[in-house]
């Protein structure tokens, strides 16, 4: 990574955290490394923390602006599609410093000119939310990720345990595709549940994960996994 920030010209790091697609949730080490390089080499940290309230215990999202050194080089970056469950209204949210701030807000004037209006009232009920709806809320997506984590192992699938968001990655190495994108949509055919190819999420040549969702009732993921029992039978080449 110092490699990386090092180069002429680097002026952000980008960090996804809770990350899409793997749902890794960053520890206090490991965002003290980044926080430390980022002052080192003077460069802001750009954060997408849309995830911030889906942290699977033990694990606890800690914000890279409360980090010593790190309130005025963050730009924090979040959403209140995840947390309030409005995918689709497109709420989100910057808080940086002030100065960088005002570049946000003419940056976001070209882009979107703002948000409608009645959404951002909508959301204004959210935001008032007590406390007791956020661990409510954690408690919700941990049931979900262990039913379906729980159902993919039992079924014997190779999957990374998420630590945040409700992803999850399924190594597809032992099917025999070279390809995830027609894994994808011969699962589909096959088996019925569908999976987005990992392949979109990186800049190297990876073709061998595939991303399940999560955020479903959990007939959905019960019938999901019901399908998915005979995944080797039907998808082996
Ligand atoms: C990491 C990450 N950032 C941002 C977004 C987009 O959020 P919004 O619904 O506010 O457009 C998503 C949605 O999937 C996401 O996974």
């Amino acid at each position: 990574m110092e490699n990386a920030i090092k180069q002429p010209g680097v002026k952000a790091l980008i960090l996804c955290n809770p990350s899409n697609p793997c749902g890794k949730v960053f520890n206090k080490k490991e965002l003290n490394i980044i926080a430390e390089l980022s002052i080192r080499y003077d460069i802001f940290v750009i954060t997408d923390e849309v995830y911030e309230h889906i942290v699977y215990e033990p694990n606890e999202h800690i914000y890279m602006a409360a980090l010593t050194g790190m309130r005025e080089r963050t730009i924090t970056c979040s959403s209140l599609s995840k947390t309030y469950s409005i995918t689709g209204w497109r709420l989100g949210y910057v808080i940086a410093d002030k100065k960088i701030t005002e570049r946000v807000k003419k940056v976001h004037d070209f882009l979107t000119v703002g948000a409608a209006a009645p959404l951002m009232e909508a959301a204004v009920t959210g935001l008032e939310f007590e406390d007791d709806y956020y661990l409510e809320l954690q408690e919700h997506y941990t049931h979900m990720r262990n039913l379906f984590l729980n159902g993919l192992d039992n079924i014997g699938l190779v999957t990374t345990k998420p630590q945040g968001t409700y992803y999850v990655l399924m190594d597809i190495s032992e099917f025999g595709y070279s390809d995830d994108l027609e894994f994808c949509e011969e699962l589909i055919k096959k088996v019925g549940v569908a999976a987005v190819p990992g392949s979109g999420f990186f800049k190297e040549d990876v073709r061998n994960l595939v991303r399940f969702h999560f955020a479903k009732k959990d007939e959905t993921l019960i019938a999901a996994l019901d399908r998915l029992s005979d995944i080797n039978k039907k998808m082996k080449i």
